[in-house]
């Protein structure tokens, strides 16, 4: 297990784009289990390569519908419907904004046995998955929100 650290906003690596991934190999696989448990200690939903300084078309995805997606290569190939709400970033961290996406996607793309693959999503993966494939494009939430950027509120416990 291991954390790698996460490129905030104003890191020129963030407005990169990404490179398509060609083969499989040591070096991959662990930097996709990297991006995991780096994601879930920060108790994110996604998290893309370049959020940790890779700049490969890799994202990981978990909103806890039982699910850990892992989509090499992504395309959306096919977005229907528009949905509203709160986005966050790990990369904007403490901040949060209104952004607009399809409510359903379809993404073309290969696993991590480089195996093409199709994912439908609606709501909140679809909403993830639009996220992360922006990153690999070096868009971040904020260039789409509407409205201001709001600060999170303080936890308290
Ligand atoms: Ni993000």
């Amino acid at each position: 297990m291991a954390i790698r650290q996460i490129r905030k906003i104003g890191d020129d690596i963030l407005n990169k784009q990404c490179k398509e991934v060609k083969e499989m190999n040591r070096r991959t696989r662990q930097l996709i289990d990297d991006m995991f448990d780096t994601m879930y200690e920060q108790n994110g939903v996604g998290l893309a390569a370049s959020q940790v300084g890779i700049l490969k078309q890799i994202v990981v995805i978990d909103v806890e519908d039982g699910n850990q997606y892992v989509l090499i290569n992504p395309r959306i190939i096919e977005q229907s419907g528009s949905q509203t709400d709160q986005e966050g970033c790990l990369s904007v961290p403490g901040k949060h904004g209104t952004v607009t996406r399809p409510n359903h996607v379809k993404v073309r793309f290969l696993d991590e046995n480089m195996e093409e693959c199709e994912l439908e999503g609606e709501e909140m993966l679809a909403r993830a998955i639009c996220h992360e494939c922006d990153h690999l494009r070096g868009i971040l939430y904020v260039d789409l929100v509407e409205g201001e950027l709001m600060d999170n509120e303080e936890e308290t416990d």
